[in-house]
């Protein structure tokens, strides 16, 4: 999306919502019943993120979205937003997640644009029920690889498979990417990388990877490594990370789920071997496309405080999700340093 396209989007109506017929067909049912049943809250944390595209339909075009988060997950999450809009809230429900989709989209066609070389793979990690491959036309020339675990990749693919078989119409179907690749693969392991490269996946190629709202249910340690493992590739090819992260504060809104955080992303990412960092903040000119509408915002008011500050003047934890493009390549790597001791990640 370019500068101009990020202003202000029309004001929707989501009274008008009404969930899609193929949500009600029996081979959908049951697959959904399957997540309700089998799946733990990190697994289902894939169809929520679904749910968000699925009703922030005015800004993000996700057709396969509600069929991806099914009925629970869109019924839960259209309720908070009436409620938000009855209460005339300063936030609805689910923007969080309608910046980031609007961030990684366009911070992917810029990361992609032909000055920066052709040929460039796409690797996205704990990519969930993400749709990008089919949605974005960007991608037409690249070699698209989506990383999670067996169970749900098995499952995505069902529910597509259930789409194609309703409908004689399978334009939203269609694979706008070169090509797509699901590998099976738990990134806390050693192998995932091997998995990958046994997939099809080139070490040497030009690669965007797309971290959305995964690396905090890492621990330490596993963030880290898999930080590390993409970091190196910066001496082997141009590497362009996508990341979201959670600051300390944010982990404590779900202790059992949130591990992982960094409060200065931009320090730890030059530390690992990357040589330009960019953060951006909710609200930030790059990461608002008109969707914080109130001014007075919970983004507006965390971005006029400092960011060491992890407390806010009314005593609640100053949350933040801080949005960062990390790049580098082999004339440009820094040596990592040692900043263990005076950064706190
Ligand atoms: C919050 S969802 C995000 C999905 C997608 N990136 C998005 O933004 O819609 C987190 C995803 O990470 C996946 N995940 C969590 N831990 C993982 C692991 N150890 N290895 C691979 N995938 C994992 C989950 O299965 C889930 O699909």
């Amino acid at each position: 999306m370019s500068e101009q396209e990020n202003s202000l989007p029309q004001a929707p109506k989501w009274t008008d919502y009404k969930l899609p017929d193929l949500l009600f067909t029996d081979a959908v049912r049951q697959l959904h019943a399957t997540i309700g049943k089998e799946w733990d809250a990190l697994q289902q944390s894939a169809c929520q993120t679904a749910a968000g595209r699925a009703l922030w339909r005015h800004v993000i075009h996700d057709p396969l979205a509600d069929l991806l988060a099914g009925e629970k997950y869109l019924r839960s999450l259209h309720e908070k937003i009436k409620k938000d809009c009855i209460n005339n809230a300063s936030e609805i429900s689910g923007v969080i997640l309608a910046v980031r989709t609007l961030w990684v989209d366009s911070k992917l066609e810029e990361a992609l644009h032909p000055s920066h070389g052709k040929d460039t793979q796409v690797v996205l990690l704990g990519a969930g029920m993400d749709t990008r491959a089919y949605r974005l036309g960007c991608l037409k020339e690249c070699d698209v690889f989506e990383v999670d675990l067996p169970e749900v990749l098995q499952m995505k693919a069902s529910l597509l498979q259930a789409a194609m078989e309703y409908t004689s119409d399978h334009q939203n179907q269609r694979i706008i990417a070169k090509s797509l690749t699901r590998v099976d693969a738990d990134i806390k392991g050693n192998d995932w990388l091997e998995k990958l490269k046994v997939s099809g996946y080139e070490p040497e190629k030009n690669t965007v990877w797309i971290l959305e709202g995964i690396l905090y249910y890492l621990t330490h340690p596993q963030a880290m490594q898999v930080l590390k493992i993409i970091a190196d590739k910066c001496k082997i090819t141009r590497t362009t990370l996508l990341a979201d992260f959670m600051n300390k504060p944010s982990t404590t809104l779900s202790n059992s789920l949130f591990h992982f955080y960094s409060d200065w992303p931009d320090h730890l990412l030059p530390s690992l071997g990357f040589s330009h960092v960019k953060l951006s903040q909710i609200g930030d000119p790059d990461a608002h496309f008109g969707l914080l509408h109130d001014p007075s915002n919970l983004f507006n008011r965390l971005r006029s405080l400092p960011r060491s500050i992890h407390t806010n003047p009314d005593g609640t934890p100053c949350c933040r999700l801080y949005l960062v493009t990390a790049s580098g390549s082999p004339n440009q790597t820094l040596e990592p340093v040692d900043l263990s001791l005076n950064i706190s990640t």
